[in-house]
């Protein structure tokens, strides 16, 4: 559960946030390994919410910086995730903190970042590329 090269999108200020996103979704994955306490678990889901939030909305920021076509359908994305991620988090919650959650929850967030890395965030480095 790494960032690898291959998930590059080629703008500096997103990839490193994509760098940070998945440290912290690997330190969720180890804590739940770990069988940690609940409120380590609960803290780390509340920081990876509000650091998808803060990374959505620098995303969408600079794409409309950039006049990017693609970006309604960007938004629409980023919204959907924010649902699956609060939903989420009401589950672990309404579970008393269950490891089943959190492992189902690990597997959603990281398949759901490759694939949107991969499929969309990457056509904005080409989108930056081919402008210039
Ligand atoms: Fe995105």
């Amino acid at each position: 559960m790494r960032w690898t090269s291959d998930l590059a999108v080629g703008v500096k200020e997103i990839d490193d946030q994509h760098k940070i996103w998945f440290k912290k979704a690997g330190q969720l994955f180890e804590a739940g390994k770990d069988r940690r306490a609940k409120e380590v678990i609960g803290e780390l889901l509340q920081f990876l919410d509000e650091y998808t939030k803060m990374h959505f909305a620098d995303e969408e920021k600079f794409m409309r910086e950039i006049n990017y076509p693609g970006y309604a359908e960007q938004k629409k994305a980023h919204s959907e995730f924010i649902q699956r991620l609060k939903k989420l988090r009401q589950d672990y919650e309404a579970s008393g903190g269950s490891i089943t959650v959190i492992i189902q929850a690990n597997k959603m967030v990281v398949n759901w970042l490759i694939g949107h890395i991969s499929r969309m965030d990457r056509k904005i480095g080409e989108f930056v590329k081919s402008q210039k």
